[in-house]
């Protein structure tokens, strides 16, 4: 069986090859959590198997190490079934890994699918652009983005676990 986790918060980034968007996520979204004091699992993984065992791309270590975070203990993986039930929250950085998840999704799956941006106000749907085939430059701006949709995630989480430990 699954378990009985579905009550307690879990966070899972999705990418494509998990070694640069959703790393970036995990971490960023780790160092939100700590400082505002949700308690939460955090993990990340992607839709692919291309790059599974390997670390996060250097480049994405460094953009991480620049704005205070190690990323560099992280080793990639493949979403897989049992995600669907540990995870409250399963979170895509661009629709192609939303649409690659609900094609994996079991129909009972207890997770909840959303895109990285949906929590911030006005950029609903809004993609992180696969930094991967560009320059630092494009692992900065996925950082900046990746940074805004962490907080907002962050924000809306505390409220529903403020709101289900109160009902
Ligand atoms: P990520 O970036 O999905 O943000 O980890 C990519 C990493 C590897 C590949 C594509 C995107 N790849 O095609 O190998």
């Amino acid at each position: 069986m699954h378990g009985g986790f579905e009550h307690k918060l879990g966070v899972l980034f999705v990418c494509l090859g998990n070694i640069c968007r959703s790393p970036m996520a995990e971490g960023a979204f780790r160092a939100v959590a700590e400082q505002r004091g949700l308690s939460c699992l955090v993990d990340s993984a992607g839709t692919a198997s291309y790059h599974v065992g390997s670390q996060p791309d250097p480049r994405a270590i460094a953009v991480a190490s620049l704005h205070g975070i190690d990323i560099a203990g992280q080793a990639a993986r493949q979403i897989e079934r049992d995600d669907f039930y540990r995870f409250s929250h399963i979170i895509a950085m661009d629709r192609a890994n939303l649409e690659g998840l609900r094609s994996k999704a079991p129909r009972d799956g207890t997770a909840r699918l959303a895109m990285l941006m949906d929590a911030v106000d006005g950029r609903r749907g809004e993609p992180v652009a696969d930094p991967y085939y560009g320059n630092t430059q494009a692992f900065e701006t996925a950082w900046s983005v990746i940074a805004l949709g962490v907080e907002a995630w962050t924000a809306r989480l505390l409220l529903e676990s403020q709101t289900q430990r109160r009902a």
